[in-house]
C-alpha cells in the first residue's frame, strides 16, 4: 500500500444514496448519506423503482458534498469502489454506473463490493481485525453467522431459513401500524414494555447455527387477530418487549455458542439491526466475561453507508481484486463466492 492511500466508495443497494472516502483502509475521511426513507415511508416499504429514481437524481449531488467534505478532488483518489450487490438491481445499476464513468473518466482502478462484507468491515473503522473472527451479519435482508479466517475470506456458518432479522421487525411493525422502517419504531417501544407474551424460539436442530424467524412473526400476528376478536387489548409496548426479547435471545444466544466452538478472537455484529438497543445490550451481557472480544459499530456505521464499502474495497484492491468494464449489478450476488473469486484485473 502507498504512504497515503484514498478510496472513494459509492453504496445504492436499497434506500440510501451514499459516498464515502477512506484513507489507509481504516481512516474515515467523510461519509456522506442521503437517505430516501421519508419517500418510501407512506408506501410502507421501499419500492424499487422510486429507489432508483432517486439514486439518479441524488447521485452527482452526493458525491460532490462527499469531495467538497473532503477538500479533495476525484484525482487524488486511488481507486473507485462499489456496491456490485446484493441489492435492488435498479438501484444497483446506478451506482455501478457511476463508478464505472469515475473509473473509466479518471483512469483509476475499479473494484467491485459485496454489500455484506461492507456491513463486516464497518467495524474495522472502529478496530484492527483479530482473526479468526465471526460475525453476525443481521440486516434487512440477511441474518448469517459468517466466520473469517483471514482478510476477504468469508464461511457462513449458519444462515436464516426464511426471514432475515430485520425483515421480522419490518413485518411485525406494520401489523402494529407503525412507520416504515420498523425495526427502530419497535425496538424504542420495546423499551418501554415488559416480556408479558411468551413468543416462541426457533433453535432448530442441535448445534445447528441457522436461524429462523417466520414461525415467530406468525406467532405475533396470531396472537394480535385472536386479541383482536375477543375485544383484548394488548398494550403494543408489551408485544414488542415481548417480540424483542424471542429474536434477541435466539441472536445472542447462537452467536456465543457459536464463537466458544469455533474459539474466534472477535465477534462483529454488523448490519441494521446491530443498532437495536435490546441485542447490543444482551450480547455485551454474554460476552461481558469471554475471551472473544465483542465488536459492535456506533450507529451511524451500522445503516447502509459507503463507509463500509470503502473499508471492504480497499482492502479488496490491495488484495488485488480489480473489477473490468462489464462489472454489472448482482442482486443476488454470493458472499463466499464474492471472497473466492478470482481476480480480475482491468
Ligand atoms: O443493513 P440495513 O440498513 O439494510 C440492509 O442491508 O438490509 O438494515 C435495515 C434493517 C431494516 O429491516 C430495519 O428495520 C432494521 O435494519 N433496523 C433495526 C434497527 N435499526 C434498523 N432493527 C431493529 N432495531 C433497530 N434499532
Ligand atoms: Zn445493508
Amino acid at each position: 500500500m502507498k504512504e497515503n492511500q484514498y478510496v472513494l466508495a459509492i453504496e445504492t443497494s436499497c434506500d440510501e444514496t451514499a459516498v464515502a472516502i477512506v484513507k489507509n483502509e481504516t481512516e474515515l475521511v467523510t461519509n456522506i448519506v442521503a437517505s430516501q426513507i421519508e419517500s418510501h415511508k407512506r408506501f410502507g416499504g421501499v419500492v424499487p423503482e422510486i429507489a432508483s429514481r432517486h439514486h439518479i437524481e441524488q447521485m452527482t449531488i452526493t458525491l460532490e458534498e462527499a469531495l467538497s467534505d473532503a477538500g479533495m478532488t476525484l484525482d487524488d483518489m486511488d481507486a473507485i469502489t462499489v456496491t456490485e450487490g446484493p441489492g435492488l438491481v435498479g438501484a444497483l445499476l446506478v451506482g455501478v454506473n457511476a463508478a464505472k464513468s469515475i473509473a473509466f473518466s479518471k483512469d483509476k482502478p475499479l473494484v467491485g463490493v459485496h454489500h455484506i462484507a461492507g456491513h463486516i468491515y464497518a467495524n474495522r473503522l472502529e478496530k484492527e481485525f483479530e482473526f479468526p473472527l465471526l460475525s453476525l451479519v443481521v440486516s434487512g435482508g440477511h441474518t448469517e453467522l459468517v466466520l473469517m479466517r483471514e482478510h476477504g475470506s468469508f464461511e457462513i456458518i449458519g444462515e436464516t431459513r426464511d426471514d432475515a432479522a430485520g425483515e421480522a421487525y419490518d413485518k411485525v411493525a406494520r401489523t402494529l401500524k407503525l412507520p416504515y422502517p420498523g425495526g427502530p419504531q419497535i425496538d424504542r417501544l420495546a423499551q418501554e414494555g415488559e416480556e408479558t407474551i411468551d413468543f416462541p424460539r426457533a433453535w432448530l436442530e442441535d448445534g445447528s447455527y441457522d436461524f429462523s424467524f417466520s414461525g415467530l412473526k406468525s406467532a405475533v400476528i396470531n396472537r394480535l387477530h385472536k386479541a383482536k376478536q375477543r375485544d383484548e387489548y394488548l398494550k403494543p409496548e408489551d408485544v414488542a418487549a415481548s417480540f424483542q426479547a424471542s429474536v434477541v435471545d435466539v441472536l445472542s444466544t447462537k452467536a456465543y455458542r457459536a464463537a466458544e466452538e469455533y474459539g474466534v478472537k472477535q465477534m462483529i455484529v454488523a448490519g441494521g439491526v446491530a443498532a437495536n438497543k435490546g441485542l447490543r445490550a444482551a450480547l455485551k451481557e454474554k460476552f461481558k466475561d469471554s475471551e472473544t472480544e465483542l465488536l459492535i459499530p456506533p450507529l451511524h456505521l451500522c445503516t447502509d453507508n459507503a463507509a463500509m464499502i470503502a473499508a471492504a474495497g480497499a482492502v479488496a484492491f490491495n488484495q488485488g481484486h480489480r473489477a473490468g468494464w462489464d462489472l454489472n449489478a448482482n442482486p443476488g450476488l454470493d458472499l463466499e463466492l464474492y471472497g473466492s473469486r478470482k481476480h480480475n484485473s482491468k
